[in-house]
């Protein structure tokens, strides 16, 4: 197929669109962001839960009471019951009522790489990303931004964008892996080609290139792991779609000090914030059908496949 045709191609098609309420894990806040005792409002897909840590453990509820549906946030903590604000019920962190007054809906939670995932479902489908010991977790940013989330995670699986957008030049093909219905990841070595600052502390860092490994759990949630030469990094991106936006969370992990915790979040952000230009406003045709966009075409393809919540 030439350019022109795949031009005409795109013009014709619908624009691409994901479902923003799949039966997916979410990154819905950092770990740091509930302290003991604290209650929280949050978005899970296109729906409103509320958050609640009580004994260590964070718990995801419907956000109404069920008795007259005062907002839970709005309570406070008692023990381990959250305590509604109006007529006083008290919810345990699985949704029932203190004296057998009903339920309403919890959410399966897990606190890994230091932000705290909910499964948008009654049960989990397939396990959140494995907690990494050896790294310390901190929260870089969260961000809104004028794009939906499936064209932001497509744009992390797009490689034909890393020279012109990031200015990294794959040294080899890049190895997909798809052997899971909802995982998907994608390896690749580049190198550094820009000049900018950031550019010159990774060539610095990574002389000999970078091995990337990106993967992305169910949709709107994927790490990226970073190997330079001896040097180890992370990072989780989480994103919760606001209509056609998106909030972007990210959660960086690194090892040893407050120093390489700043050098890490400083690359990884730098990295992240030359897409913003490209990226707002953009209603992403990922199916052109050129070779050199074989990778997001088949990334696109595994988020179309992924199940919707009920
Ligand atoms: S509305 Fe919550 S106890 Fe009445
Ligand atoms: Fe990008």
């Amino acid at each position: 197929m030439d350019v022109a045709e795949t031009r005409n191609l795109t013009e014709k098609s619908l624009p691409w669109r994901v479902s923003n309420n799949l039966a997916a894990w979410y990154l819905v806040a950092a770990s740091s962001d509930i302290a003991e005792g604290q209650i929280r409002p949050a978005s899970l897909g296109s729906r409103e839960i509320v958050l609640f840590r009580t004994k260590g453990r964070i718990h995801a509820l419907d956000p109404h009471c069920s008795h007259m549906g005062a907002k839970l946030c709005q309570g406070k903590i008692d023990g381990e019951h959250l305590v509604c604000p109006l007529h006083g019920w008290r919810y345990s962190g699985n949704g029932e009522v203190a004296g057998g007054m009903g339920r309403i809906r919890s959410w399966p939670v897990q606190e890994t790489l230091g932000g705290i995932l909910v499964f948008n479902g009654p049960k989990p489908l397939y396990a959140p990303p494995a907690h990494q010991p050896e790294f310390r977790w901190g929260g870089a940013a969260s961000t809104l931004i004028d794009a939906p989330w499936f064209a932001l995670t497509a744009n992390a699986f797009d490689t034909h964008h890393y020279e012109a957008v990031h200015r990294r030049k794959l040294l080899e093909p890049p190895t997909l892996e798809h052997t899971d219905r909802y995982l998907f990841s994608c390896s690749y070595l580049s190198q550094v080609t820009g000049g900018h600052f950031s550019d010159r502390v990774m060539q610095y860092l990574a002389p000999r290139g970078i091995r990337v490994t990106m993967t992305c759990y169910g949709g709107p949630l994927f790490t990226v792991h970073s190997i330079l030469d001896d040097r180890q990094a992370s990072l989780m991106v989480g994103m919760e779609p606001v209509g056609d936006q998106t909030r972007l969370r990210l959660l960086v992990g690194s090892q040893g000090g407050k120093l390489t915790a700043l050098i890490a979040r400083y690359l990884y952000t730098s990295f992240l914030r030359s897409d913003l230009k490209p990226m707002s406003g953009v209603r992403l045709q990922p199916f052109t059908g050129l070779e050199v966009d074989a990778v997001i075409e088949r990334f696109a393809r595994y988020l179309e496949s992924l199940p919707e919540a009920e």
